[in-house]
């Protein structure tokens, strides 16, 4: 099939929006770019030194100037960091010019997925366990109200190939 608008994914740290990304692109014959990894190259540095250096606002300006490179782009499979569509302009940008995807993960899986990564994520900043689990119950309230505006929400709680194989059936 081909695609006629950018297929984005969206979806909490650790819903798989980048491994199944890139599975996702393949499957299908198009490119795929992670909105992260785009900021980190153009940057020449990772999303937490970005941060620390300069805050969130001008992250979030940088990721409105990924939304003008990729209007330039045929069709294709963008990951989009777990922030990024809680800004306006950004979710007003995925809204006319892309087909949205939340990946809907359960708590505690989520938890799971992310407890040996917090070292390496400026949002979670070393957290134990019980603030870890917190942070995202509080964290996934407050964001559910965005993701769930997705034109799809699938349930992404089990392996890459069974959530992509859901996803081709959608699209
Ligand atoms: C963020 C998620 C990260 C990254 C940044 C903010 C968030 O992306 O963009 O640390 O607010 O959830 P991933 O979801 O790709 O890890």
């Amino acid at each position: 099939m081909s695609l006629q608008k950018h297929l984005c994914l969206l979806g909490f740290m650790g819903s798989g929006k980048s491994t199944l990304g890139k599975a996702l692109a393949q499957h299908l014959g198009v490119s795929w770019v992670d909105s992260d990894s785009w900021i980190e190259e153009k940057q020449g540095r990772s999303i937490t030194e970005i941060v620390s250096d300069k805050g969130w606002p001008v992250f979030r300006a940088m990721e409105r100037e990924f939304t003008f490179e990729m209007n330039e782009k045929a069709p294709m499979v963008i990951s989009c960091g777990g922030g990024f569509p809680l800004d306006d302009e950004n979710w007003q940008w995925i809204s006319n010019n892309c087909i949205s995807i939340y990946l809907l993960v359960d708590k505690d899986v989520l938890l799971n997925r992310l407890i040996d990564e917090t070292a390496s994520r400026p949002l979670l900043k070393d957290k134990p366990r019980a603030e870890l689990m917190q942070y995202i119950d509080e964290e996934l309230t407050k964001r559910a109200p965005v993701y769930t505006k997705a034109d799809w929400v699938i349930d992404a709680n089990g392996s890459i190939e069974e959530t992509l194989l859901k996803i081709m059936e959608l699209i």
